[in-house]
C-alpha cells in the first residue's frame, strides 16, 4: 500500500497545492484543518478530510493512535505585519499548536515531520542571494514563531528520532495550472492578490510601498515562488528523509527577484486592465531586496522550479480571480 500522509492545514492555499502534488504522486492523504482560514472548496475527495484544531490535545493524541508516514504541518497564522500587534495569537496558534502536534507525534508512530517555516526567519538580509548559512535573526514576531518551532524541531530530532523538513518559503504566489484549486484567500494583504484584486475592481486602488529603494525600478524586489513549484519540493523532501534519514533545512525560492512595477505591469498585460496605483511611503521592515540562492534546494532534493516565471505566476492567479465560482 502507498505511504500515508497527514496534511495539517491541508485546506489553505499551500496546503491544498501540497495535496494535490501527494495525491498525484498515488499517496494516501488525510487533510486535517479547522477551516479558520482554509477552505473547503480546496478538499479534494480522494483525500480524507478531518475537520479538527491542532489546539484541541485529544484530538490530535487520537488522530496519531493510526500510523502516518509523515505529517506535513502548515496550519499556522502568516502576516507579518499583524503579528506585531497579536504577538498572543501567534505566538498560541503558531508555538502552542505546534507543541501540541509534536506531544502527539512523539507519543506515535510517525517519525517525520515537513514544517512550513519562512524566509521570515532571517531578518534582514546581510548579503544576496540568501542563503541557508545567513544568520537567523527574525525582525518580526511571526518569523520569531517560525524560528522557535524550528529549534524545537531540532531538540525533538536528538530526543526522540523525529526528523523533519525545515522549508523556508520566499513569496509564495500563483495557483494551480490545472485550475483545480480555486479557494482566494480572504482579505489578503501580499503583492500578488492585490493587485489582482484591484485587476478585478473588488478593491479600487493600490499602494506601491516606496519608489525609491536602490533597485533597477525603484520599488521592491522579491523572490516569488509559484505554489505548485513549492507543494513539489514537500513532496521531495519527504522521499529524502525516507531515503537518507536525515533531517534537513532549506530555502524554496527560485533564486530570481521581480520587482513590484514588474509585477503590475506584468499583471496590466495580462488582466487587459489598467491598474489603479499610488505610490506611497515605505512599509516598516521591508528590505529592498530578497531573494534566495538555489543550490542547496538543487543539490538535497533535485529540486528546480517550472512554473515560478512572472507570467505565469500571474496568469496562473487571474485564472482563479476569474473563475465563476469566485465572481458569484
Ligand atoms: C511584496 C512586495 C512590498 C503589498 C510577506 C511576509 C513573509 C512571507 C511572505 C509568510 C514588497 C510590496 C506589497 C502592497 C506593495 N509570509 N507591496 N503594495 O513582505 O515580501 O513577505 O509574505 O510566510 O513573511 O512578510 O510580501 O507580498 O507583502 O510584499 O507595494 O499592497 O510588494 O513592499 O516589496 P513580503 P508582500
Amino acid at each position: 500500500m502507498s505511504d500515508s500522509i497527514l496534511v495539517i492545514g491541508g485546506a489553505g492555499y499551500i496546503g491544498s497545492h501540497v495535496v494535490q502534488t501527494f495525491l498525484k504522486a498515488n499517496y494516501r492523504v488525510t487533510v486535517f484543518d479547522n477551516l479558520s482560514s482554509g477552505q473547503e472548496i480546496n478538499l479534494f475527495k480522494q483525500a480524507r478530510f478531518i475537520p479538527g484544531d491542532i489546539q484541541n490535545r485529544e484530538q490530535l493524541k487520537e488522530l496519531f493512535t493510526e500510523k502516518f508516514d509523515a505529517v506535513i504541518h502548515l496550519a499556522a497564522l502568516k502576516a507579518a505585519g499583524e503579528s506585531m500587534e497579536i504577538p498572543e495569537q501567534y505566538a498560541y496558534q503558531n508555538i502552542n499548536g505546534t507543541m501540541n502536534l509534536l506531544e502527539a507525534v512523539s507519543l506515535s508512530q510517525t517519525r517525520i515531520v515537513v514544517f512550513s517555516s519562512s524566509a521570515a526567519v532571517y531578518g534582514m538580509p546581510n548579503y544576496l542571494p540568501l542563503d541557508e548559512n545567513h544568520p537567523v535573526d527574525p525582525i518580526n514576531f511571526y518569523g520569531f514563531t517560525k524560528y522557535e518551532v524550528e529549534r524545537f524541531l531540532g531538540w525533538y530530532d536528538r530526543l526522540k528520532g523525529i526528523k523533519f523538513a525545515s522549508l523556508r518559503y520566499f513569496n509564495a504566489a500563483g495557483y494551480d495550472p490545472g485550475g483545480e484549486i480555486l479557494g482566494l484567500e480572504i482579505a489578503p494583504a501580499n503583492l500578488i492578490p492585490v493587485v489582482m484584486e484591484t485587476a478585478a475592481g473588488i478593491r479600487a486602488e493600490m499602494s506601491v510601498f516606496g519608489d525609491d529603494y536602490p533597485t533597477p525600478d525603484g520599488t521592491g524586489i522579491r523572490d516569488y515562488i509559484h505554489v505548485s513549484d513549492l507543494a513539489r519540493a514537500h513532496l521531495l523532501a519527504y522521499q529524502k528523509i525516507q531515503n537518507t534519514a536525515q533531517s534537513l533545512i532549506l530555502n524554496l525560492g527560485t533564486g530570481k527577484g521581480h520587482s513590484v512595477l514588474e509585477i503590475i505591469s506584468m499583471a496590466e498585460r495580462i488582466t487587459g486592465r489598467k491598474l489603479n496605483y499610488t505610490v506611497t511611503k515605505r512599509r516598516e521592515g521591508d528590505p529592498a531586496e530578497l531573494y534566495t540562492g538555489l543550490k542547496v534546494a538543487r543539490e538535497t532534493l533535485g529540486w528546480e522550479p517550472e512554473f515560478s516565471d512572472l507570467e505565469s505566476l500571474v496568469k496562473t492567479t487571474w485564472q482563479v480571480y476569474q473563475h465563476p465560482f469566485n465572481r458569484k
